[in-house]
């Protein structure tokens, strides 16, 4: 993994994953390790995000690290007309390692191939978002104790749900049978259903997903991506297409455990928090950790 850019959760292997959960631990047993001393990692945010740039920004002072970038690029010379090829190209100068989140599908992509230095994708567009699937991988083996032969619920915006097409390549590794439960207008794309097939694995499609609940052992809940539709009728109409209730988890399995990437919108009622079954917050925090690993094994640190 070192100097190896992270674009897709695809550029790294089965064993890369189980290397960075191994790792993520042993940031979660000891937080502080002042190993990204002198180094500079940019963060160029060029779409919002709370959890990714901040918990990208809390590993890297955790680990002595300086962070330079920005939140908001109409502070920056793209207001000028500059591209994202000369951006790159200058970034590149000034640190050791580039996180970027862009909403053009393939933005980190051609941006890996500018940079001089590692580039790790925080999202671009519909496409991937390979970070948030590493922490749900970590996520998922610690709660259940293990990464294969799960049954995975996933839940809302198929169709434009980055967090799901990551996780569903990565779980695709480990014999995971996936439900996918959305609305017609917000199916999974036909690349990840052919994907699947090719590897015989087991996927089932439903608007509805209460009478097979109990079969979950992972409910992966999205938000309904209104920033992706370009017919804000369309979204309107499928925005409020599933709202996970406390009292819908009446008859589910012991181990079950609720994902979401964040932020939610109305798809998890606040009742839900309370149960021993959330598991989205803690889920955030483990981000941190995995994003410490990430950064360490890319700058060839560990
Ligand atoms: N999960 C996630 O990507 O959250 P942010 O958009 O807040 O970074």
């Amino acid at each position: 993994m070192k100097n190896k850019s992270l674009v897709s959760i695809t550029d790294f292997s089965k064993s890369d994953y189980l290397k960075i959960l191994d790792l993520a631990e042993e940031y979660e047993r000891h937080p502080v390790k002042d190993i990204l001393k002198g180094k500079v990692v940019a963060t160029l945010f060029f779409e919002p995000s709370t959890r990714t740039r901040l918990s990208f920004e809390s590993a890297v002072n955790k680990m002595g690290g300086k962070v330079i970038g920005f939140s908001d690029s109409s502070s920056t010379s793209v207001t000028k007309g500059e591209s994202l090829y000369d951006t790159i190209k200058i970034v590149s100068n000034y640190c050791d390692l580039i996180v970027m989140r862009h909403p053009l599908e393939g933005s980190a992509r051609f941006a890996s191939e500018i940079a001089t230095v590692p580039v790790i994708n925080a999202g671009d567009g519909a496409n991937q978002h390979p970070t948030q699937t590493l922490l749900d991988l970590y996520s998922i083996r610690k709660t259940q104790g293990k990464l294969d032969n799960l049954t995975i619920f996933m839940v809302g915006d198929m169709k434009y749900g980055r967090t799901v097409h990551s996780l569903l390549m990565a779980m695709s590794q480990f014999n995971a049978t996936f439900h996918f439960i959305s609305p017609d207008e917000l199916k999974m794309p036909e690349e990840y259903k052919i994907h699947l097939r090719s590897v015989g694995l087991r996927f089932y499609e439903h608007k509805d997903f209460t009478d097979i609940i109990s079969e979950a052992d992972i409910i992966y809940m999205t938000r309904v991506q209104k920033e992706r539709f370009s017919d804000l009728i369309e979204y309107e109409r499928t925005k409020n297409a599933y709202v996970l209730k406390n009292k819908m988890l009446v008859n589910t399995k012991e181990n079950l455990r609720i994902l979401h990437p964040l932020p939610r919108v109305n798809e998890i009622d606040q009742d839900v928090d309370q149960s021993p079954k959330a598991y989205y917050f803690a889920q955030a925090l483990n981000g941190v950790y995995i994003r410490q690993a990430i950064i360490s094994l890319i700058l060839g640190l560990n």
